[in-house]
């Protein structure tokens, strides 16, 4: 397990090999079932998955599910943080409870991040931009580590007692060597996902980036030892950063990244000046034999963000590999399509700073 340090995301280059042995089924029999789902769903960003037939029976029987996930309050919202939002969104219109928490204990403990500053970055980065881009207030359980949820009493409990049920030797095998505050940050995010259940929900979904693999593998061997359902995993690829298609968004790295932030001019700018083409070498090479799509990051965020139409996407696809498409139009053309969803999201984000308050009072 020691190939994915969830506090050190490191790239993965093979997923496949990478879910062959660590136990990951693959989601995509799911892909295509799931009706009206999001782009990474539908283009296969979810890439693998723990259980989800579980899921699939609720949706399909309208049973009673609950999503829970959770978001790291470190720095700016980013495209990178998008693709888990988006997927909560979707199943919250299949009629899903909401569980979502700001992980400032984990902020604190192992980023050094103190409680009002997570907070401020959790309500004004994350939680203004999740209901511009969709979430409803309506059946939505939000809640900080710090203070908790609902019980908080069952949830402090919880993530203390789950410690008699693990050794340090299991710890070891799934995290490697870790700091006692990684250790506390994975116990209470087992608590955190098996929440849902102290309030009677047992058929819960975490959808998660591959990087929290471990916790899911720790949660799930703790649930089974306390009498709890085995909570249910899916996992996406992480979306790349500007620099190439192994590269990843961080947050300390604003070059790496397209804010919400940011400005149509510094859009322009980051992705002329940045984004790693998979172009030929000059002119007449990309025209001769033509660029590779797939490791070509402007077209990567437009297959898993930014172009719905399937039709589009692929004339751009074969346009680029032929080599009639040239990088410098693949990336105005990307451009173009992340300006004008910041221009919308920011008139969506005006209207959601009313609703902020009603959620965390
Ligand atoms: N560890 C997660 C991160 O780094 C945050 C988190 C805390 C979380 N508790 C969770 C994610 C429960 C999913 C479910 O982003």
């Amino acid at each position: 397990m020691k190939e994915i340090d969830p506090w050190d995301v490191k790239e993965v280059k093979d997923y496949d090999q990478l879910m062959k042995s660590l136990g990951v089924d693959s989601f995509s029999q799911y892909t295509k079932k799931l009706k009206n789902a999001p782009i990474e769903i539908r283009r296969g960003l979810v890439l693998g998955h723990k259980d989800f037939s579980k899921i699939q029976e609720s949706i399909s029987k309208k049973k009673k599910f609950a999503i829970l996930t959770g978001l790291m309050p470190s720095g700016a919202f980013h495209f990178g943080h998008m693709s888990v939002i988006n997927q909560v969104i979707y199943y919250q219109k299949l009629g899903a409870e909401i569980y979502l928490l700001s992980a400032d204990l984990e902020a604190q403990l192992v980023r050094n991040i103190d409680e009002q500053k997570a907070r401020k970055i959790a309500l004004e980065e994350y939680l203004l931009n999740y209901l511009a881009l969709g979430l409803k207030k309506k059946n939505l359980h939000f809640y900080f580590q710090l203070n908790g949820p609902r019980k908080f009493k069952e949830y402090q409990n919880l993530s203390k007692l789950a410690s008699a049920k693990t050794t340090f030797n299991e710890v070891k095998a799934i995290y490697g060597d870790i700091t006692p505050q990684k250790l506390i940050s994975a116990l209470t995010q087992t608590a955190d996902i098996l929440y849902p259940q102290l309030e009677g929900i047992k058929t819960t979904l975490t959808p998660v980036g591959f990087d929290q693999l471990p916790h899911g593998n720790f949660s799930r061997d703790l649930a089974s030892r306390m009498k709890f359902s085995l909570p249910c995993f899916t996992f996406h690829k992480l979306i790349p950063g500007l620099q190439g298609p192994t590269t990843k968004m961080s947050s300390s790295k604003p070059e790496s990244y397209i804010s919400f932030d940011d400005s149509e001019k510094e859009v322009e700018n980051k992705i002329r000046k940045y984004a790693f083409s998979g172009g030929g070498a000059t002119l007449a090479e990309h025209k001769k034999h033509g660029g590779n799509p797939e490791i070509d990051v402007s077209f990567l965020w437009l297959k898993y963000l930014f172009e719905d139409n399937d039709k589009k996407l692929n004339e751009i696809y074969n346009n680029y590999k032929s080599g009639s498409l040239l990088t410098g139009e693949l990336k105005e053309i990307l451009i173009e399509k992340v300006n004008s969803f910041l221009k919308e999201h920011r008139k969506k984000r005006e209207k959601a700073k009313k609703e902020l308050n009603s959620i965390i009072s």
